[in-house]
């Protein structure tokens, strides 16, 4: 399966040791992981761990990619799906460094994860949850097509739960 995806204006790809540094700062500010249930990488190092134990490509053929602007290869965080082994589910996901948000990019690389996920994986249903406080995240939800399903926690924080099924993408 080929993992590297493109869209009009960003390029994804599968993480990479070398991206350990990328991810590390990416965590590395409160505002970014405030609704995520994860901190900041206590270093590099430990970062390097979570990329090199990160087994969702090649027990999935999916995982969260790694997104850069096209034109000026500017790293911006990440999109993509995951298997959710304890709930046999596949989620979507998104986390960018503060600067990128508001252009539109969460729901440009989340859109090309979601074609992958149903017209080469051919999935049924792509699932996520979030706090509700996480306004953003929720529109981002909305205008990629996914509905509400049902309340449920996310971590320790009141959540929701939206889902896409495969006809509703088409
Ligand atoms: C969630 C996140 C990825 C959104 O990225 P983004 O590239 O800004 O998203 P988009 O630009 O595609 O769309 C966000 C939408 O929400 C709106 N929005 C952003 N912040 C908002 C806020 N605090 N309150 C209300 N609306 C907000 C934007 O205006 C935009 O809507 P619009 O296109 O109708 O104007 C980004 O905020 C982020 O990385 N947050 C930290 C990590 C995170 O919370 N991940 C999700 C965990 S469930």
């Amino acid at each position: 399966m080929n993992l590297n995806l493109e869209t009009e204006r960003l390029i994804l790809r599968p993480f990479s040791e070398d991206d350990a540094s990328l991810l590390f700062e990416l965590n590395n500010d409160e505002d970014v992981t405030r609704y995520t249930g994860q901190g900041a990488y206590k270093n590099i190092e430990e970062a390097l761990e979570f990329v090199k134990g990160y087994k969702q490509y090649e027990n999935y053929s999916m995982g969260r990619l790694n997104v850069f602007i096209k034109d000026t290869r500017e790293y911006i965080g990440w999109s993509g799906l995951q298997y959710l082994k304890a709930i046999n589910e596949v989620d979507i996901g998104y986390r960018l460094i503060k600067k990128y948000w508001g252009k539109g990019y969460a729901t440009e690389a989340s859109k090309a994860c979601l074609d992958y996920g149903f017209n080469t994986l051919k999935l049924d249903k792509i699932i996520r949850t979030a706090m509700k406080a996480n306004i953003a995240s929720i529109n981002v939800f909305n205008k990629l097509g996914l509905k509400y399903s049902h309340d449920d926690d996310c971590g320790q924080q009141p959540g929701v739960v939206y889902t896409i099924t495969k006809e509703e993408w088409k």
